[in-house]
């Protein structure tokens, strides 16, 4: 059984994927210990809880510098044990000590096809308002495994998304979340449960 951690920021349509994947059994094996966000006002935390999963905000504001709240962070997570983490929307850089003691056992979701539209600033709505600024043709989203470097991390899998003429961020983001986030991510967390991935090199193989 794959014991999860799901870590979120937001409205949680990701962590809602997730979950009507187990219930829908195109997630087997799997169970999610907990999900944590560092916004107390998240929706993501309501969905948790309409869905009996334990819940815990853990906020930067509540710590008197990063390294506290980095610290704090870490070590929940470390108590909790999972197999894995996975980052559904959540929005805040995660604690290199986190990403040592979960080396290759942290997978984020991110709304575009790194490399592009990625790194530093690019998250949420912003992505997808600067893919419009681009006047790029196609997007998409990716889902990786992450490491020291921000949004770096080995590429599990990726889904393009064909942007439209009167497209605006938001209505751009619903589509990537329909027609990639929703699918890769629930995806990529059955693949880590019944042991389909390798990661060689820096780059991820199926088996
Ligand atoms: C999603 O689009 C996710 O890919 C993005 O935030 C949104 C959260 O929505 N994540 C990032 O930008 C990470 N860099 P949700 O709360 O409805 O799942």
């Amino acid at each position: 059984m794959l014991k999860i951690v799901v870590c979120v920021s937001g409205g949680g349509t990701n962590l809602q994927a997730i979950m009507d994947a187990l219930d829908a059994g195109k997630i087997t094996d799997t169970e999610i210990l907990a999900v944590i966000s560092n916004n107390a006002g998240a929706g993501a935390l309501e969905r948790a809880r309409a869905h009996g999963i334990p819940d815990f905000c853990i906020s930067p504001k509540s710590y008197p510098d990063r390294e506290a709240f980095n610290r704090a962070f870490t070590d929940r997570v470390k108590e909790l044990a999972p197999d894995i983490v996975v980052l559904a929307g959540f929005l805040v850089r995660i604690p290199p000590q986190m990403v040592q003691a979960f080396s290759n056992r942290i997978v984020n979701i991110h709304p575009s096809l790194i490399p592009s539209f990625c790194g530093v600033g690019y998250y949420g709505l912003k992505v997808h308002e600067k893919v419009l600024e681009r006047g790029v043709k196609i997007t998409g989203a990716t889902v990786h495994f992450v490491n020291e470097g921000m949004d770096e991390g080995p590429i599990i899998a990726q889904k393009p998304v064909m942007i439209e003429q009167d497209d605006t961020p938001e209505i751009l983001q619903r589509r990537v979340m329909e027609q990639a986030e929703w699918i890769l991510l629930p995806q990529a967390i059955d693949d880590i449960a019944h042991g389909r991935l390798e990661i060689r090199e820096g780059h991820v193989y199926r088996r």
